[in-house]
């Protein structure tokens, strides 16, 4: 299994950014965490950081034709308002799940609301560097479910549908 990792606009600046809220690991050190907790977990990673929107839309439209199997988005202020990320990540098959270094709900008002929690496959927050290991561990149990479950069934109505077009099509034949 392979993951990729991104962080939003401003992130870095960790360890010199807001240090009281963000922690004091800089981007580098988050990452190499990351790939750590990855080994141990028995899958890859692959982290990327950038300060422009469409590039993390270009990254998460090509994310499942890199090989990738979901991603731990953390949108830093584009989660507020971005609804491109918002539409890529409604658009893409991946799972994608939504983490914050901070509990955005503690904090301002506008922070308050992510465009992006609706579809995302799930949300993560409030845990420092721990909510990127957490959306890790989340990735990997959506993966296990989805290999236990395997592809979701045929909806009964529509094999019925289907059954009940084909019957006219062949008397007619007949
Ligand atoms: C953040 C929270 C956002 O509100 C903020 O704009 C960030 C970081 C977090 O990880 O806590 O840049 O996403």
């Amino acid at each position: 299994m392979k993951f990729l990792v991104l962080h939003g606009p401003n992130l870095n600046l960790l360890g010199r950014r807001e240090p009281h809220i963000y922690g004091s690991l800089t981007l580098d050190a988050v990452d190499r965490l990351i790939r750590d907790y990855a080994r141990l977990r028995g899958v890859r990673v692959e982290c990327r950081q950038s300060n422009l929107e469409g590039q993390l839309v270009d990254w998460l439209q090509s994310a499942e034709a890199e090989g990738f199997d979901g991603a731990v988005l953390n949108p830093g202020a584009f989660t507020h308002y971005s609804l491109a990320l918002r539409d890529v990540v409604a658009a893409i098959a991946i799972p994608v799940v939504e983490v914050h270094l901070s509990n955005i709900h503690a904090r301002e008002p506008f922070r308050h609301e992510s465009v992006i929690a609706a579809v995302a496959r799930g949300q993560i927050l409030g845990f420092g560097t721990g909510s990127y290991l957490l959306g890790l561990d989340a990735l990997i149990a959506v993966d296990r479910d989805a290999r236990q479950t395997g592809p979701p069934a045929r909806p009964a109505g529509r094999a019925r549908q289907r059954r009940r077009t084909r019957g006219p099509g062949i008397s007619r034949r007949r």
